[in-house]
């Protein structure tokens, strides 16, 4: 079984930022294959990893609404479209994707889909998945199973009381973490006192890891404005800081 490694937490904490960087980290240490999962419908992972989209697989599904050619096997077009749909970066793939079906549709095409998607993840060793700030298209992608969930917090006290709920939320959907992680990102130098106790208490009354605190980095900003890709931000603050992390896990 695949290495599933999943952000979430609340909506701008930095989930893409950190799938970006644990991407980074991954292919920095040779471990690999790895297959980056944009689950956001607001996609932005490919940004943080200077890749163009090519196709959803979103944009699959409304397709396969539509039609499947006569002359092939439905299970073999849907395969070669989720194919096409994969982008191969330079030592890792990306795939995105893109906005959910509407409600009521759940054509056979659409478990093909499924299907495929879960044959194509078992074949990558590391699977790192961004997701959008809720938490229940990690049962329409049939992932409910995952070695590490990061729950990722900004460094605020209602940042920090989330994650309680989002620790809540997970167990109520089923899905079963190995190792469930928070982390409090963006933590000024003067990070009071009062908010890592806060985040340690939640931490043990959950049972989760505190992976870390995260500083705030006004350089991954201006990293963020000019486009550049996580690879060639050079040793920043909170690459570093994100990379001996990151070590807890592999
Ligand atoms: N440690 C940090 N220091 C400074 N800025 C940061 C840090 N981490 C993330 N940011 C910035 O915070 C913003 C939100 O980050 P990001 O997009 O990664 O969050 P997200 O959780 O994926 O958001 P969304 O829920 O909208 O998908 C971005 O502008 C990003 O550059
Ligand atoms: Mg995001």
């Amino acid at each position: 079984m695949p290495n599933r490694i999943s952000f979430a937490g609340k909506g701008g904490t930095g989930k893409s930022t950190l799938s970006a960087l644990m991407v980074n980290y991954l292919l920095d240490r040779e471990l690999k294959p790895i297959l980056a999962v944009d689950a956001d419908p607001n996609a932005n992972l490919n940004e943080l990893l200077g890749e163009k989209v090519t196709i959803t697989l979103g944009e699959i599904k409304e397709e396969l609404r539509k039609s499947v050619p006569d002359s092939m096997a439905r299970y073999d077009y849907v395969e070669m479209r989720l194919h096409q749909a994969i982008i191969e970066a330079n030592g890792y793939d990306l795939i995105v994707m893109g906005q959910p079906e509407g409600p009521g549709c759940y054509c056979a095409a659409h478990s093909f889909l499924a299907q495929a998607l879960e044959k194509l993840m078992r074949s990558y060793q590391y699977l790192v998945i961004d997701n959008e700030a809720g938490m229940e298209h990690l049962s329409r992608l049939n992932l409910l199973e995952m070695e590490h969930l990061i729950i990722v917090s900004d460094a605020s006290y209602r940042g920090i009381i989330t994650v309680e709920r989002i620790a809540e939320l997970i167990r109520s959907l089923n899905i079963k973490v190995e190792h469930l992680w928070m982390v409090v990102n963006r933590c000024p130098d003067n990070f009071p006192r009062q908010l890592s106790d806060l985040a340690q208490e939640i931490a043990n009354r959950q049972n989760l890891k505190l992976l870390a605190f995260l500083p705030e980095d006004p350089q991954v900003l201006k990293f963020e404005a000019l486009r550049i890709p996580v690879f060639q931000w050079g040793k920043t603050v909170l690459k570093e800081a994100s990379y001996s992390a990151f070590q807890q896990l592999f």
